[in-house]
């Protein structure tokens, strides 16, 4: 087989061993544009995996590499003079010029042709390249292949609003990875800096681009740039300079970091991308080689199995894209911390800061934390301790256990139960289900259990099975569940109170047709709706009518109603549902709220009504007792609705209008909607609501495991964490996860009569764990 590759960066070179180690019959040419040793940038980095990983494909250029890198252990994060330092995080670093030496010398003794100082245009491919069975376009970032093509690969670039710039020094940092970050008169900028040989570091520096504009950085040359860097860093740099080698960059230095994704790497059966070329991920996780070489090993794989050539490179796609993906998102969670430096340090603390710092791409999570690093661990959940119990407190708790105060109200963890209807109550009123269910949650550990949706009118409810608190009975029937959780657990009790609005009048979901969502009752079993607009929410449910005033009236005084009843009900605390397309919701979204008149149209008119409401709602509520209010935080449906940008400004309201916290969903106000349900999906737009708006919050979605938990309390990222779905799974998950992580302690109550089962459950886990040790 012949194979050309256009570029001589990692990916081409080690394609060319890969492919040659597996069968020297292969013909294998690079073309490379710049002369061997004419190699820009400074240093790479790779994790300790990554050489696991080419030393099972070639034990031997591995070695020769393992032979002259650096290798560390520490990560050191300086934050304007003073550092935090934890360990355990296994990198390498390598000059990338040396790197790539190692790979000519290994590639040439394999037989691969290396070509140096050809530049390669497009019409090579047909013409000098004609006789090759595979073109790998390997020629990187700036790919003149993938740009020509870019329908073709489906391929987005996005230019993300951050600048850098890659320097280098003498400074060797020989002791830890470090992270700068240094305040300026205009704002924060930084550095990520290692030492790759035993004289020289990369250096590169980024900011935000205020900061780089306010600086002046885009009329400085080169050389004026290193030494504006040196001047900022200069107490980290030890007399040594900041060095540039990028003379052969027209302008400015800095860049700005192109995001590239790839639907597609194959052309004409012939063609395809590798490396940098087919993908990019961000620098802060240092994995931009190692896909590059990864890539290789799995093209010369396919390439040599003996199957077509048009099989081999879908094989290789198939193969490459989903752990290519997993990586990309976890860069893009870096790249987006990074855009976001200056909403974490001014938040944080530098502990909490350095926490926030290293699970940025959430790949790194609490117990990994742990792993890497116990004892570094140990002084953060201590730090955390000593904030929510006091500075007496010297252990460490894990984050999840600390207690979380609202007005009079203390929590003795971070963990809800989110609301969940049961669908399963008559005329509204909860009977002996509600009561066995929120009691045997309340007895599972969670420190808050919300009721489900419970609605304020009969017309409000979902389904007939919906509960509801609309009269002296609802009330009387929701105290004895109260009663039961105050007298039995620790447990404290929120009623989420709502009205369906153009969502109502549904069957109960166990009776939808699986394909009709939301099915709307008979026509001759429905009530009347309300909604904001007169739209209906989907193309067969039933249309709502737009309120007027007066109907905005009486919901009003209903919502206001049912509030005196919760107190009455013994309640500790209530949520208005203002989410998931429900009425006050259908007011906010732009996707259901097309009036014309002071209700509709900008954010303010679109907030009017639910603002109301929800001053009502706190007028009546004692002021001992606090407030929640959930909001769909993005709608899913791109300018369409709701974005990130309107969420913050939507929490802001509430808070405003008196809510104490903000409960973070999202969506479910339309069908159309396109949520990319990962784990903790939700949790960013708590993180933004938190830390730039200041504002407490609850994450919510996706959220199982105990390590998710922790992290999002650890990181700031919510105040407390809701579990739907978890806790119909297993209402004792919080009892679970105390026993998993062997903490015994107020944060997790369990009953008395109970003893001797969570005894052995602790027991059961300490055994799990010292065998996994
Ligand atoms: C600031 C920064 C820091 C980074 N740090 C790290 C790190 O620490 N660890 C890590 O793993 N990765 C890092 N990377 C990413 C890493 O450099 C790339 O992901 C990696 O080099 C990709 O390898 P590649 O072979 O696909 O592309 P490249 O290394 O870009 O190689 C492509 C080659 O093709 C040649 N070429 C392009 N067009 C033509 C043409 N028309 N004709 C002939 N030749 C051509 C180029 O000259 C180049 O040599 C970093 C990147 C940046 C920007
Ligand atoms: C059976 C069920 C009923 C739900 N009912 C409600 C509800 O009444 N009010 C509400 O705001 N969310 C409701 N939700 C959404 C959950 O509160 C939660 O936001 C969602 O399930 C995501 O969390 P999870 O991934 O932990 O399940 C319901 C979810 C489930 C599974």
């Amino acid at each position: 087989m012949k194979v050309i590759c256009l570029g001589g960066g990692p990916a081409g070179l080690y394609l060319g061993i890969s492919l040659k180690l597996r069968n020297p019959e292969h013909e294998v040419e690079v073309y490379e544009r710049n002369k061997p040793d004419d190699t820009f940038g400074w240093g790479i980095v790779f994790s300790d995996q990554t050489v696991d990983n080419i030393t099972a494909n070639d034990p031997i250029s591995a070695q020769r590499i393992v032979d002259e890198f650096i290798h560390w252990d520490l990560i050191d994060c300086h934050v304007s003079g003073a550092v935090e330092r934890s360990g355990g995080h296994g990198f390498i670093g390598l000059g990338r010029k040396r790197f790539l030496q190692l790979l000519h010398e290994r590639a040439r003794e394999l037989g691969v042709v290396l070509h140096f100082e050809q530049e390669i245009e497009l019409d090579d491919i047909g013409t000098r390249f004609a006789d090759a069975d595979v073109i790998v376009a390997s020629d990187g970032l700036n790919s003149k292949i993938r740009n020509t093509y870019l329908e073709e690969f489906g391929c987005t670039i996005e230019t993300r609003p951050n600048k850098f710039v890659w320097l280098g020094t003498h400074q060797t940092f020989r002791d830890a990875f470090t992270f700068i970050f240094e305040r300026t008169e205009h704002g924060w900028i930084w550095a990520h800096a290692y030492q790759f040989d035993d004289s020289t570091s990369t250096f590169i520096v980024e900011t935000t681009p205020e900061v780089y504009d306010a600086l002046g950085f885009d009329e400085m040359s080169h050389d004026e740039s290193a030494e504006t860097c040196r001047r900022i860093f200069e107490d980290y740099l030890d007399g040594h300079a900041l060095m540039t080698n990028s003379a052969h960059i027209r302008g400015s230095a800095w860049i700005n970091f192109p995001a590239v994704y790839c639907d597609n790497w194959i052309k004409d059966d012939r063609i395809v991308l590798i490396g940098d070329a087919a993908h990019t991920a961000h620098f802060s996780i240092g994995s931009g080689t190692k896909l590059g070489l990864e890539d290789a090993i799995s093209l010369a794989h396919h390439l040599d199995s003996g199957e077509s050539i048009a099989s081999a490179l879908r094989q290789y796609q198939e193969e490459r894209k989903i752990d290519v993906l997993r990586l990309q998102n976890s860069a893009r969670n870096a790249m987006i911390w990074f855009e976001n430096v200056p909403r974490y340090i001014d938040a944080f603390d530098l502990k909490q800061f350095n926490y926030s710092m290293l699970t940025r791409s959430q790949r790194v999570s609490h117990e990994n934390l742990r792993l890497r690093d116990k004892a570094w661990l140990n002084t953060m959940e201590t730090h955390l301790a000593q904030r929510y119990l006091g500075p007496a407190a010297n252990d460490p708790v894990p984050p999840m256990f600390l207690p979380f105060s609202l007005r009079d109200m203390t929590l003795n963890n971070r963990v809800c139960v989110s609301p969940m209807c049961m669908y399963s109550a008559t005329d509204g009123l909860p009977d002996d289900w509600h009561l066995v269910h929120y009691g045997s949650l309340a007895k599972g550990g969670a420190a808050l259990v919300y009721t489900e949706m419970t609605n304020v009118s009969a017309e409000g409810r979902i389904t007939p099975g919906c509960t509801g608190i609309w009269s002296d009975v609802h009330t009387d029937a929701w105290r004895r569940v109260t009663e039961f959780v105050h007298q039995h657990t620790q447990a404290k009790m929120a009623i989420q109170i709502g009205h369906a609005g153009p969502k109502g009048a549904t069957l109960e979901p166990w009776k939808w047709d699986p394909k009709i969502l939301d099915e709307p009752l008979p026509e001759h079993e429905q009530w009347p709706l309300l909604s904001a607009s007169a739209i209906p929410f989907d193309t067969y449910s039933p249309v709502p009518r737009a309120m007027t005033r007066e109907d905005m009236d009486t919901v009003l005084a209903q919502h206001v109603d049912a509030v005196k009843r919760a107190d009455a009900a013994g309640f500790d605390m209530i949520e208005m549902h203002a989410a998931h397309g429900y009425l006050l919701s259908s007011f906010v979204t732009p996707v259901l709220n097309q009036r014309d008149d002071e209700y509709g149209g900008s954010l303010e008119n679109r907030l009017r009504y639910p603002l109301e409401v929800c001053r009502a709602m706190r007028a009546a509520w004692p002021k001992r007792k606090p407030m929640s209010v959930r909001i769909s935080a993005h709608d899913w449906m791109g300018e369409l609705g709701i974005t990130e940008k309107e969420a913050l400004l939507i929490a802001e309201a509430f808070i405003d209008a008196g809510a104490d916290i903000i409960n973070v969903s999202t969506g479910q106000t339309s069908h159309s909607a396109q949520p990319q349900p990962g784990r903790m999906f939700q949790t960013p737009l708590s993180d933004v609501i938190r830390n730039d708006g200041g504002v407490p919050t609850i994450a919510v979605g996706n959220i199982y495991e105990t390590d998710h938990v922790n992290s999002i309390i650890a990181a700031g990222r919510a105040d407390l964490v809701c579990l739907a779905r978890p806790h119909l799974a297993d209402p004792n998950w919080t009892l679970h996860a105390a026993a998993e992580l062997g903490y015994q302690g107020p944060g997790a109550a369990e009953q008395h009569q109970y003893f001797l089962g969570f005894r052995q459950a602790y027991t059961l886990a300490e055994r799990e764990r010292e065998a996994a040790l």
